[in-house]
């Protein structure tokens, strides 16, 4: 059983968050300072859960976010990681152009029953459907083809969205409503993806079906590849992360930009999170390396007073009254983190920075205080780091753990027999040459004066694509987990006890005196 009569002693050296941190307040901790005591358990790894609330309205599947770095985040890691149940945040050092493409190519991606389908006029031409195409990043080019009053006229079929019918009518090249397969709202039911999975078994070589009202409104697209989709993702474990209509979640950076004359530009940064919203964005993030800092807290109040129900992400800070300050400026979530990353170079070049577990703890106690989340972001490079973050944080944000991996932006270069991806800090030179001179406190100008990169320019060994990254992630929380005997992450924060490890005790977790044939994962 848990209890004996010697548990006293395990209080003694094994001590829970505020005992543990407040007896080692005259020091700055990190992951690979402290390991996490086993408890009695009942749970097998399998069982564990660890699904988190971000804010009251996001739920992530799996408590992991991809960093918002250029050589990190674009669409096709995000859509990786929001299929295996987290989030991925899209990095700003390009133009708000691409980067609205880019949350489009990741919301579009799957999607179930499109409640409000992309539609079409009969009076357009091949040609404006293409550049709709193309200016929105769709990555699909059938759409239902509707009149001014959304009464279904037919369907344009991506065999006919081609170049060479550009000047021809969408009403010429259409598929007449008479032979467009509909069902009714009525006819769907409670539940339309199993309606719509007899349908397209029942119906050889259809794989769209459109739901009309009673007057012929078009009110929703089913497609088959959806279908199968989801039909698949209820029996995984890890369920991907969407939003109420069926779409990937999507996360986008945005700036605390500034005019001319250097005050905050409330027009452009309300712009640019209000076409953010309009691509339907689940989350902004303010990332800055100075997030307790005016700019920072004013561009958070600014897009809180503008879009009340938008969960905000920002930071970074390591103290309890940073949290505080963004928590009161409308921050659901707060990052933290100063210098921890594997491109940092920030402490380095500042001087300043706190150790990640010390200032995970001292951040969580605010938080806790403001009713809001914290992701621990940076410094992770293992799963047991992961799981020693969530003991006090609400998720974790990676960007050298993806950065290898074959949805990050970017080509592999082989060195020497070995593959690699560039992977550069957002506060290195050429990143902010890039544009992501903002985030460091500097204008894009200022670069080519004399200004201190805080980040370095890198390579990571390629490492596959982001299931396999994930897997091996997933499956250590989970180890860690059931260690704990915690069934789920609310578990692991109250139950986790401490203890500080020598150096002698560091090089003893990892692999000494054999010689190693094969690397841990
Ligand atoms: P990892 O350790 O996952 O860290 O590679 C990613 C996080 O590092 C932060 N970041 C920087 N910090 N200088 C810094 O001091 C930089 O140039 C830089 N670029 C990114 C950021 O918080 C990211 O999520």
């Amino acid at each position: 059983m848990a209890a004996t009569g010697n548990s006293n002693l395990d209080e003694t050296f094994y001590r829970g968050a505020d005992s543990f941190f407040t007896a080692n307040a005259d020091i700055g901790l990190t992951f690979d300072d402290i390991t996490l005591a086993t408890l009695y358990s009942d749970i097998l790894p399998s069982q564990t859960k660890l699904d988190s609330w971000l804010s009251e309205t996001l739920q992530l599947n799996i408590p992991i976010v991809s960093a918002d770095m250029d050589t990190v985040t674009e669409s096709r890691l995000a859509i990786a990681l929001a299929l295996n149940g987290g989030l991925g945040l899209i990095h700003y050092n390009m133009p708000e152009k691409e980067q609205l493409g880019e949350v489009s190519r990741v919301k579009y991606h799957v999607q179930g029953l499109i409640q409000d389908p992309i539609k079409v006029s009969p009076d357009q031409v091949i040609g404006d459907v293409l550049k709709l195409i193309e200016e929105k990043g769709f990555g699909f080019s059938t759409f239902p083809v509707v009149d001014g009053k959304e009464k279904l006229v037919g369907l344009l079929s991506g065999h006919v969205v081609k170049p060479r019918y550009a000047s021809k009518k969408v009403s010429e090249a259409l598929t007449p409503r008479g032979q467009v397969h509909t069902v009714t709202k009525k006819e769907l039911g409670n539940d339309p993806i199993a309606i719509a999975d007899k349908f397209f078994t029942e119906h050889v070589g259809i794989h769209k079906l459109l739901v009309v009202d009673d007057e012929d409104r078009l009110h929703g697209l089913i497609t088959m590849s959806d279908v199968e989709r989801i039909t698949q993702e209820r029996k995984a474990q890890f369920k991907p992360a969407r939003d109420s209509q069926f779409r990937l979640i999507c996360g986008a950076a945005v700036s605390a930009t500034r005019n001319a004359f250097g005050e905050l530009d409330r027009e452009r940064i309300l712009n640019h999170v209000g076409a953010l919203v309009e691509r339907g964005v689940d989350i902004v993030a303010v990332s800055t390396a100075h997030g307790h800092s005016k700019g920072v807290g004013d561009t958070v109040k600014v897009v809180r007073d503008a879009f009340p129900n938008l969960p905000i992400i920002a930071g970074n800070v390591t103290s309890a009254a940073g949290v505080e300050y963004l928590a009161d400026c409308g921050a659901n979530v707060v990052k933290v983190g100063q210098g921890p990353g594997s491109i940092c170079t920030t402490r380095v070049v500042a001087g300043v920075g706190i150790p990640q577990m010390t200032a995970l703890y001292v951040c969580s106690k605010a938080a806790a205080e403001k009713k809001i989340s914290i992701l621990a972001d940076g410094g992770i490079t293992k799963s047991g780091d992961i799981v020693k973050a969530m003991t006090l944080a609400q998720g974790v944000i990676c960007g050298g753990m993806f950065a290898g991996c074959a949805e990050a932006p970017g080509e592999v270069v082989e060195i020497g027999g070995k593959l690699y991806k560039q992977y550069r800090g957002m506060g290195s030179l050429s990143a902010m040459k890039a544009g992501s001179a903002a985030r460091y406190g500097h204008d894009k100008a200022d670069t080519t004066r004399k200004v201190a990169a805080e980040g370095v320019e890198a390579l990571k060994e390629a490492c596959g694509p982001v299931d396999r990254v994930l897997a091996s992630l997933i499956g250590g929380i989970q180890s860690g987990m059931g260690y704990l005997g915690a069934e789920n992450l609310e578990q692991l924060r109250a139950k986790a006890r401490y203890i500080r490890v020598s150096p002698a005790g560091q090089r003893e977790a990892a692999p000494h005196d054999v010689v190693e044939l094969k690397t841990r994962n």
